[in-house]
């Protein structure tokens, strides 16, 4: 495994039991992992908004015994603002320290910044492209609550277009066996073809529906998106047959999980937030250790 990781393209079934592995072991052993980075400065650099990826980035560095150095609105208050280049910016950053996590509004910024890089470069999510760090806590996620990653049906919710954790999941999906995909979705919000071909070549079955009522009832997973509204100029209406509540979540099977990256808009209403298989909180939480035994592995 190379020390950067840009593209959910590049794990491998090895690497990501390894990181599942590591993850429950840090879990449960948090003491011994204290001093792993420790000497080592990391600059987290961010030019979209986000919460979780940051901040849960930034604790596991801390957790780890890192140095943070870190940059967030950086299209504002970096000198990307004063027209600087990805290339220069991560020419500079990287003088300053051990490895950077980034997180950008251009499709390939990660790849621009590795061609030049020489310290490890992590993919925060760049653009509509790609967040492969969260394609590993939803696959650690689904492998805690279903005890495997292969014979699931899994069903992609809204925004799959722009939505880059769906194209990371469904990138590394297709490292395991007879899974079978629905993508949920309005005409305007299909999945690109680049990652239906991706799925054709890897013989995963890949099913478009329109409405949620279409999915089957056992289904395994549900992975709701919001619409990227920060990638149009105007406001998006919700479509309100892709809207997961209450009532239109009961039909599902006990043993379905609902998901979710979040943030969340309309398209998953809090009266569903206390069904037990309402699991995106604990999802989100799985993001530290994942990201701690990820860090270790990569940076250590
Ligand atoms: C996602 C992202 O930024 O791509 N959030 C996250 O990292 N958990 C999803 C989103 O913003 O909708």
């Amino acid at each position: 495994m190379q020390k950067s990781l840009i593209s959910s393209a590049q794990l491998t079934k090895e690497f990501v039991f390894e990181v599942f592995t590591l993850a429950d072991e840090i879990k449960e052993n948090p003491e011994k992992y204290a001093n792993s980075l420790s000497g080592k400065v990391i600059t987290t650099l961010f030019f979209e908004p986000s919460t979780r990826t940051r901040l849960s980035f930034e604790s596991a560095l801390q957790r780890l015994g890192a140095k943070l150095l870190t940059v967030e609105n950086g299209l504002l208050n970096s000198s990307a603002n004063k027209g600087e280049s990805i290339q220069d910016t991560i020419r500079i950053v990287q003088g300053y320290s051990d490895g950077i996590i980034m997180r950008h509004s251009e499709n390939n910024a990660s790849e621009i910044a590795l061609e030049v890089a020489k310290v490890p470069i992590i993919n925060a999510g760049d653009g509509s492209g790609e967040h492969p760090t969260q394609s590993l806590l939803d696959l650690y996620t689904i492998q805690t609550r279903k005890k495997s990653l292969n014979n699931l049906s899994i069903a992609f919710i809204g925004d799959l277009k722009f939505g880059r954790t769906v194209h990371s999941l469904v990138k590394s999906l297709s490292l395991f066996k007879n899974n079978r995909i629905y993508g949920v979705s309005s005409k305007e919000f299909e999945l690109p073809n680049t990652y239906l071909d991706w799925l054709a070549s890897n013989n995963i079955t890949y099913i478009p529906l329109k409405t949620i009522d279409e999915i089957p009832k056992d289904i395994d997973v549900l992975y709701q998106t919001r619409v990227q509204t920060e990638r149009f100029k105007e406001p998006v209406i919700p479509y309100e047959p892709l809207i997961l509540n209450k009532n239109t979540f009961k039909r599902f099977n006990q043993k379905t999980i609902l998901m979710h990256p979040l943030p969340r808009n309309e398209e998953i209403h809090t009266d569903v937030d206390n069904d037990p298989r309402a699991i995106y909180f604990e999802q989100s939480q799985n993001g530290l250790y994942v990201r701690m035994a990820l860090l270790h592995l990569l940076l250590h």
